[in-house]
C-alpha cells in the first residue's frame, strides 16, 4: 500500500513536470551555461564591441598566416631596386622548374607563348599588342623584375599576386629564366648543391642501415 502511493506521488510529480511543456513556446532552460556559450559568439550582436557587432575588422598591420608582405613599391624605383636587387628565394631544382612551367602554362602563355618568344594564342589572333620575348636585350629582366611585374602588373599586364602564392610566383621566374636561357641559347640555371645535400644525406643513411646489420 505504501509502495503504490510513492509510485502514484512519484508519478504525479513527473507528470506535472513534462505537462510544463508547451511546443508553441521555448522550454525552460535549467541549467542554461550548458546552452548558452559564456564567450563571445562569432557574428553576434554585442554593446561592448564597437557598432554592436562582435565581427571586426583585423587590427591595421596584421599579416595572415602563410603570407609575406612583399615591401618594395609599385613604382618606377619600385621596379628598379627589385630588377638590381631582388634575388629568388627558392632553389633552382627540377622540380620547381616543372611546377612553374605548369603555372606558365596557365596564366602567362596566353599572351608571351610556351617559348617566352611574345607570339601567345592572344598576340597571334591580335587581341593584345607590346608583348615582348623575355630576351630582349631594351628590358633585359632579371629575376627580380620577373617577380615585380608579376606581383603588380604592368601597363597592359595585369597582377598575378591574387591567383598565385609567394613560392608559386618564385617558380614561375625559375621558368621564365628557363625560357629566356632557352632562347638565348644559353644553359639554364639548376642548383646542383640541393641534390648533392639529399645523396649525402640518403648515403649517411644508408651507412647507419649497414652499421644495423652487421652487428646481427
Ligand atoms: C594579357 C596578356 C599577358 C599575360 C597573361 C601576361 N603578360 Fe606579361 N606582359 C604582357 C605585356 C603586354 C607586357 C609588356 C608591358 C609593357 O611593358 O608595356 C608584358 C611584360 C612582361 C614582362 C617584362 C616586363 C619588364 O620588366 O619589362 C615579364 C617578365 C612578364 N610580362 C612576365 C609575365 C608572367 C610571368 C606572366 C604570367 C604570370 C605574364 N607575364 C602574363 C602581357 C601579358
Amino acid at each position: 500500500m505504501k509502495n503504490t502511493i510513492k509510485i502514484l506521488a512519484a508519478a504525479v510529480v513527473m507528470i506535472s513536470v513534462v505537462s510544463c511543456q508547451k511546443d508553441s513556446k521555448p522550454n525552460y532552460q535549467y541549467m542554461p551555461n550548458m546552452y548558452e556559450p559564456v564567450s563571445y559568439e562569432a557574428y553576434g550582436e554585442y554593446g561592448v564591441f564597437p557598432g554592436g557587432q562582435e565581427a571586426m575588422l583585423p587590427a591595421e598591420g596584421s599579416i595572415p598566416r602563410g603570407w609575406m608582405p612583399y615591401e618594395i613599391e609599385n613604382s618606377n624605383v619600385g621596379y628598379q631596386f627589385a630588377k638590381d636587387s631582388l634575388k629568388n628565394a627558392i632553389r633552382y631544382t627540377k622540380e620547381n622548374e616543372d611546377a612553374g612551367k605548369e603555372l606558365y602554362n596557365i596564366y602567362c602563355a596566353i599572351c608571351h607563348g610556351e617559348k617566352g618568344d611574345g607570339k601567345g594564342t592572344l598576340v597571334k589572333r591580335e587581341k593584345i599588342l607590346g608583348v615582348p620575348s623575355y630576351d630582349d636585350v631594351g628590358r633585359a629582366i632579371t629575376e627580380g623584375s620577373i617577380y615585380h611585374v608579376m606581383y603588380y602588373g604592368i601597363n597592359s599586364m595585369g597582377s598575378y599576386a591574387s591567383q598565385t602564392s609567394e613560392h608559386e610566383r618564385w617558380q614561375i621566374v625559375q621558368y621564365v629564366q628557363k625560357l629566356k636561357a632557352d632562347l638565348e641559347g644559353k644553359t639554364p640555371r639548376i642548383d646542383t648543391d640541393v641534390v648533392v645535400a639529399e645523396t649525402k644525406l640518403e648515403e649517411e643513411h644508408h651507412e647507419s642501415t649497414e652499421d644495423h646489420s652487421n652487428a646481427h
